[in-house]
């Protein structure tokens, strides 16, 4: 059965923004080619990021996350095996429309999360209201 991970994080004060833009390009590339699905948006200073895939592979890229100092204060919204994935593909970009952000995705993501347990789904639709605003 796949993993499914969630988090929310703070940028570390010391990323700049071309660091930023050169994270989310890294993972999209990287999660691609490793059949990961999910997405990661950053919005005003924090960063919201759902992952999906076989366990073992789910697992060592998070831990990679969680050693990564372009961020901080990581808190899990869950981490549990699904039933199958809920994202098509991986996405990852900035939450501002200008940016040629895909609001469609996360709003999509919001529709597909009906198969989480009620306190995960409450969390998660807590967070994304301040990214889709
Ligand atoms: C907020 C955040 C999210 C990240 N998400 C991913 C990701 O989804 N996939 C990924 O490969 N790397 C991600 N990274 C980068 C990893 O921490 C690590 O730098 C990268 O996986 C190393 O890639 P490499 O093993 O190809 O050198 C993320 C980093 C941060 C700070």
């Amino acid at each position: 059965m796949p993993q499914a991970i969630a988090y929310v994080s703070q940028k570390s004060p010391s990323t700049s923004e071309q660091e930023i833009k050169d994270l989310l390009r890294k993972s999209q590339t990287n999660n691609i080619e490793r059949d990961i699905s999910g997405i990661l948006v950053y919005s005003d200073g924090n960063f919201f990021q759902v992952t999906e895939g076989e366990p073992e592979i789910i697992t060592s890229l998070f831990n990679k996350i969680k050693a990564d100092n372009r961020h901080e204060n990581i808190i899990v919204i869950f981490n549990h095996s699904i039933v199958k994935a809920a994202i098509d593909g991986y996405k990852a970009d900035f939450a501002t429309r200008h940016e040629g952000y895909d609001s469609q995705t996360l709003s999509n993501y919001l529709h597909h999360i009906q198969t989480l347990d009620p306190k995960s789904q409450a969390v998660v639709k807590n967070v994304l209201k301040n990214f889709l605003s």
